[in-house]
């Protein structure tokens, strides 16, 4: 009734041979018995990384990543491990299985799959109108006008809607029925009629990170006293806040160089503009206040993240609501200070790339931006000013966890408000409990297989109760060695993806409800509320540390001495165990 089942696993790992797949994103040189490349994780010019088809597994001599078909899959394409499994189910015509006795579960996903298909059919129908269509001459000339020249109206997928009308012929035209049309938000249904949501508009396609099209954003030529951009509505496959501009293209990039840091702007303009100027880990909020979600995306990438909102108030407010949100999710935040009034669009069409790389090189880390912009707020030359702000960036500082980034940005409040360190440490340390009412570290390591246990109960417990700190990207399905945390596992990842997780459609789908109940009432005893996050990030690095990588070194090492085939066979079979990434091979 629950998890994907072994035997279905088994067939997609058998039509889903790891060469053939690995070919479609690395070239593979044959030699001997193992095909070699250059490892794509990491940098280098000889090649290292080596595919093995009999064992169906991939091993990096240099780096020592390694894993089956579907861990590749999914480290190349930053996906989750349901994702890798979807992708590779469609690459070979497979269904998943459904993980719930629910039809209904069944029927919102072929509704879903329905509206993409819609969704992409009408991306293309778009760009089309733009590239050929006469009525389309106004927009392409418009488009000409803003520096947006034929390969970027490419890359990006631009398009047009010549008018109201002609969408709707189109739809019916594809076989699609016009409340499916309404449904995918292309469609408005006004005083009887069906007409195009973003008519006369230049359309921007918004890709998620599996490439599918779930929105679009339209833009009006010229002036307009109303909202320039109008967007695709909610629907069942777009959430505006869940998303982020410009995500397709930051995978698509990583394929050819490392993506060290991403630029999050607010504007479609502003990703086209930076991609123009050569500038391409840029990923765009669409307008919205950053939110956990999209910084999570970011951080499958890289948590080195520069926000490079519009330098207007309501840019900056939207920087300090996101500076906070990404802090909180652990990323390690600068931000760009832009001129009153611009956006990067205009910086890069004022000052050119260098313009822009110059802001980006005295980018302020997060504290050091709040400090300055606390500091903008009092008049710093009166006494009583001094004092409100010392206060204020006091406060703020009390909010740092460590005390060695409290220390590093002292001097700067020191500086600004002149008062001694001496009174700035009393009031930043004062009231504060230096030891903690639990150490959970040292009860982490008393008991090194109680302890993993403990930390995987509490990870569940997290998930299943959505704390906000849940890191949904980090994956650890293949370190989980019990079937029954496994398959909670497996059901929350399957059903976070639909937002909020509710504890009892997984206690309807899984056997083991009795494990589920556990966690859910002893998952999280003895840690207090205020140590939650911190002690969650510990045992996901407790999980995570383990050894495997030097065993199957070894063994590798031993698979290409040995001559005698039998033994060869069991040495192969030791490494697949430990680079399958789905079966629980911390049982034996
Ligand atoms: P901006 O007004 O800064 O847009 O809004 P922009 O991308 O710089 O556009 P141009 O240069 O004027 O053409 C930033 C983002 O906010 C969303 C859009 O996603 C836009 O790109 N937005 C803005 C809307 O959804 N509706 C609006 O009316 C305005
Ligand atoms: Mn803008």
């Amino acid at each position: 009734m629950y998890k994907l089942p072994e035997n279905w696993l088994s067939e997609l790992k058998a039509k889903n041979n790891i060469v053939d797949v690995v070919s479609s994103y690395v070239k593979l040189n044959k030699t001997g018995s193992n095909y070699f490349a250059n490892c794509p994780f990491h940098k280098e010019k000889t090649p290292s990384f080596c595919v093995n088809e009999d064992g169906q597994f991939y091993y990096c001599f240099s780096c020592h990543v390694s894993g089956d078909v579907i861990g590749f899959v999914k480290e190349y394409e930053n996906l989750t491990f349901m994702e890798a499994v979807k992708k590779l189910a469609l690459r070979v015509g497979m269904t998943l299985p459904s993980l719930t006795s629910d039809d209904k579960y069944a029927e919102i996903k072929k509704e879903k799959d329905t509206l993409y298909s819609l969704m992409v059919e009408c991306a293309r129908h778009y760009h089309n109108n733009l590239l050929t269509d006469k009525r389309a001459s106004s927009a392409r000339e418009y488009l000409q006008n803003r520096g947006v020249g034929l390969p970027l109206i490419k890359r990006f997928g631009l398009g047009f809607s010549v008018d109201s009308s002609e969408i709707v012929s189109f739809l019916e035209s594809k076989g699609f029925s016009l409340e499916q049309g309404v449904k995918a938000g292309v469609l408005e249904f006004k005083n009887g009629k069906y007409s195009d949501a973003l008519s006369e508009r230049i359309i921007f396609p918004v890709l998620d990170i599996l490439g599918q099209v779930v929105a679009f954003g339209g833009r009006v030529m010229g002036k307009t006293k109303f909202a320039k951009y109008k967007n695709t509505k909610e629907t069942s496959i777009f959430s505006k806040s869940n998303n982020l501009y410009g995500i397709n293209l930051v995978k698509k990039l990583k394929q050819t160089e490392s993506v060290t840091s991403l630029i999050i702007v607010e504007g479609y303009m502003d990703v086209i503009a930076l991609h123009k100027a050569g500038i391409q880990n840029v990923v765009a909020s669409m307008g919205t206040a950053l939110t956990s979600e999209q910084i999570r995306l970011m951080k499958r990438f890289t948590s080195n993240i520069f926000i490079s909102y519009d330098g207007d108030s309501a840019g900056q407010n939207a920087t300090l609501r996101g500076l906070r949100l990404l802090k909180e999710e652990n990323a390690d935040v600068k931000v760009l200070s832009l001129p009153e009034g611009l956006d990067p669009d205009d910086v890069i069409k004022k000052s050119g790339k260098e313009g822009y790389l110059k802001l980006i090189d005295e980018a302020l880390p997060f504290t050091e931006f709040i400090i300055k912009n606390i500091a903008m707020k009092f008049n710093t030359d009166t006494p009583d000013g001094k004092a409100k702000f010392a206060n204020a960036a006091l406060e703020e500082l009390s909010k740092l966890s460590s005390y060695s980034e409290k220390e590093v940005y002292l001097p700067l409040v020191q500086k600004i408000s002149g008062i001694s360190f001496d009174v700035l440490r009393r009031q930043l340390y004062d009231g504060e409990f230096v030891i903690k009412d639990i150490n959970y570290n040292d009860n982490l390591s008393r008991d090194n297989e109680k302890a993993f246990e403990k930390a995987i109960k509490f990870i569940l417990y997290c998930a299943l109760t959505n704390k906000k700190f849940y890191d949904k990207s980090s994956d650890i399905s293949s370190f989980i060695n019990n079937d029954a945390y496994l398959e909670i596992y497996t059901l929350i990842e399957q059903f976070s993806s639909e937002g909020n997780i509710n504890p009892s459609k997984i206690a309807e789908a899984t056997a083991f409800k009795d494990v589920l109940e556990d966690i859910l009432s002893n998952g999280g005893q003895g840690v207090s509320e205020e140590n939650e996050k911190n002690y969650y990030f510990d045992c996901l690095k407790l999980v995570k540390e383990n050894d495997d990588k030097k065993t199957i070194q070894n063994l590798f090492k031993m698979y290409n001495g040995e001559i005698d085939a039998e033994r060869k066979k069991q040495i192969l079979k030791e490494i697949q165990k430990l680079t399958n990434p789905s079966s629980g091979r911390r049982n034996d």
